[in-house]
């Protein structure tokens, strides 16, 4: 690596595939299956693995390790694998280590997929796992077992925000011996950075903030060099690579991820404040609001409280539903971490299937709201929330 830029924000900027005799500026798509080899030799030398050439695009290609480069840089870890959705990282980082006998404890609030990968799919495979409340640190010294293998949570959480102390899960991980895999996905790398922790794995749904324009799906883990071996082999042999023309895209992504995520930010924080003082909010969660729960968490570890902000709309589910029927701006779409604000309504949508009981034991209360919020200017995304909010 060029020795001209070492502050990671540059190195997202100008990690770049080799030029090409082209001299191009801006990395050229490599939109291809295979790579050549001019001597059979070379050839043999690639598949025992004497070098680092690109074989096949299930493997490796240009745009990809581009991509993996950067996020490298930017979490601070020595080596990466990308897939084709955060979906297929969270799998992989889970099927890759773990094996029949072995036991995973997973944060209890964790994205709905997550969720249903850790206690149906798990378990067919001879792996258990218990779920274990965010912040029970007793419970989760008592939820240890002697073939614990791993830890895996979310920080802040999706959608409840809560915030998982990294310093302590670190801590617990080093203690018991287990591997740390973070999902990182709703802070990025530039608010919060697990492995100063001690995280082993961290992982994220590219498709959120990294993309950030809601244009392609991806994933991608970093963390240990051994441990990603483990990964690159399991996906190697199992097929979820990520496209290259989704790695290009978010590759290029990564140039403004920095910008981006201030004005998400500041954003945010402008909105969090704003549905503080409205009459038909109930509550309103933010990780940088003083009476977030874990507040004092989240300023240790996040330099900013991120993009989403959650609040309780009075009335219900049928508040829910009609506030965003009133909405003139904002989308209604089930994607976060885009340039364009966002609303959901996780009762009557995503957890419309679960009962009441089952969506308060995971924190979705009736008229919880997620807003993703945009790069909009502030008071359009307040003034679109306000009128819809308003009898
Ligand atoms: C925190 C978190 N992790 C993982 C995922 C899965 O990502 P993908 O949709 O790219 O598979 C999501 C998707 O919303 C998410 O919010």
């Amino acid at each position: 690596m060029s020795e001209a830029f070492k502050n990671e924000l540059s190195k997202a900027i100008r990690i770049q595939t080799p030029v090409t005799e082209q001299m191009e500026h801006s990395t050229p798509l490599f939109l291809t299956s295979s790579f050549c080899f001019t001597e059979a030799e070379d050839m043999r030398a690639a598949f025992a693995d004497e070098n680092d050439d690109n074989i096949y695009s299930r493997f490796s290609n240009p745009n990809v390790n581009e991509f993996i480069k950067k996020m490298c840089a930017l979490e601070e870890c020595e080596a990466g694998f990308a897939t084709a959705t955060g979906m297929a990282a969270v799998f992989a980082s889970m099927f890759a280590l773990l094996k029949q006998g072995d036991h995973l404890l997973c944060c209890s609030s964790v994205f709905g997929s997550t969720y249903t990968l850790v206690t149906k799919y798990l378990p067919r495979y001879g792996i258990q796992c218990t779920l274990v409340p965010a912040n029970n640190n007793e419970a989760w010294e008592k939820a240890v077992q002697a073939n614990t293998k791993m830890v895996y949570l979310e920080t802040p959480t999706n959608p409840q925000l809560e915030i998982i102390d990294l310093e302590w899960a670190g801590r617990f991980c080093r203690q018991h011996n287990l591997i740390l895999n973070v999902d990182n996905c709703f802070a990025t790398p530039l608010l919060q950075k697990p492995v100063h922790y001690g995280a082993h794995l961290i992982l994220h749904s590219a498709t959120k903030w990294l993309d950030g324009q809601g244009r392609v799906l991806g994933g991608v883990i970093v963390g240990k060099a051994d441990l990603i071996k483990e990964i690159y082999l399991f996906c190697r042999n199992t097929g979820p690579a990520l496209s290259p023309f989704n790695a290009w895209l978010i590759s290029k992504s990564l140039e403004t991820l920095d910008v981006r995520m201030q004005r998400h930010c500041d954003n945010a924080m402008k909105v969090a404040l704003a549905l503080k003082n409205h009459n038909n909010v109930a509550w309103v969660k933010y990780p940088f609001l003083q009476d977030h729960p874990q507040y004092s968490i989240a300023k240790k570890q996040m330099k900013a409280g991120g993009g989403i902000v959650c609040f309780e709309i009075k009335g219900g589910i049928e508040k829910g539903s009609a506030f965003l029927n009133k909405l003139q701006m904002l989308s209604i779409t089930a994607n976060l971490g885009d340039t364009r604000s966002i609303a959901s309504h996780p009762a009557s949508t995503t957890h419309s299937k679960l009962s009441q009981e089952e969506r308060q034991s995971v924190g979705i209360t009736p008229g919880l709201i997620r807003i993703s919020v945009g790069l909009e200017y502030a008071d359009d995304i307040i003034n679109d929330l306000q009128q819809a909010l308003n009898d």
